[in-house]
């Protein structure tokens, strides 16, 4: 499972991607304004910490606004990925761009058939949004099961991005059932590392060392 990173914030990134566990980040224009900074260049700070795929959202609502910023964004790194909402126009728009080889992520999918348009429209990802169906009493982990049924059921080479993650055990049940990369926030991926029993059993094998008096270097 590939773990991504959904901030744009830079220290974060650069922070988290010193594990060597960062495979890509991805942003939104709410991550964006939060961060302060001029999207473009953000963009480009962060293509340059992580070389995996960075997804950058369009901001354009139409077919033709979508393909001209598209073009502004990918000229920013190779590891840009261009992010389109799951609209009519969202899915043309990754068309054509996945046509023409440019990486895409479909984001905002909320439902089996919306992923499976993104999957027919060549998406490189598609993003389904856990948490917020969660929030609204559906079972956001129920739409990860559906989608990689239906894909496995044709070969889709889409992957499966679990966004909107809330906790570990999103990431937990994610990849149980197999999806390709889950968007974490960064309080969520440091999580993931944590456990009491270590940090205990860890400060009982330092104690213990320490008794010996020996130094290993
Ligand atoms: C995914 O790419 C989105 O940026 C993100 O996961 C949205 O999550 P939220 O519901 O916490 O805003």
């Amino acid at each position: 499972m590939k773990f991504f990173v959904d901030t744009a914030d830079t220290a974060e990134i650069k922070s988290l991607a010193s594990s060597g566990l960062l495979d890509g980040v991805t942003t939104n224009p709410s991550l964006i304004a939060k961060s302060g900074k001029k999207f473009v260049n953000v963009i480009a700070e962060i293509c340059e910490i992580v070389p995996g795929p960075v997804s950058a959202e369009v901001a354009a609502t139409d077919f033709d606004g979508m393909m001209a910023e598209a073009r502004v964004l990918r000229r920013i790194a190779k590891n840009v990925t261009i992010k389109v909402p799951l609209t009519v126009d969202g899915l043309r728009a990754c068309k054509t761009l996945s046509d023409d080889g440019t990486a895409v992520n479909v984001t905002l999918c909320f439902s089996p058939a919306q992923a499976l348009l993104a999957a027919k429209a060549g998406a490189s990802f598609v993003s389904p949004f856990v948490g917020r169906l969660d929030d609204i009493g559906q079972d956001g982990m129920g739409l990860i099961a559906e989608i990689m049924e239906i894909y496995q059921n044709y070969s889709f080479r889409t992957e499966v991005l679990v966004a909107s993650v809330r906790h570990t055990m999103h990431v937990i049940q994610a990849a149980k059932l197999g999806a390709h990369v889950a968007t974490l926030p960064p309080d969520v991926l440091r999580a993931l590392f944590n456990h009491p029993l270590t940090d205990k059993g860890l400060a009982a094998f330092l104690a213990d060392w320490a008794k010996t008096g020996q130094s290993i270097v």
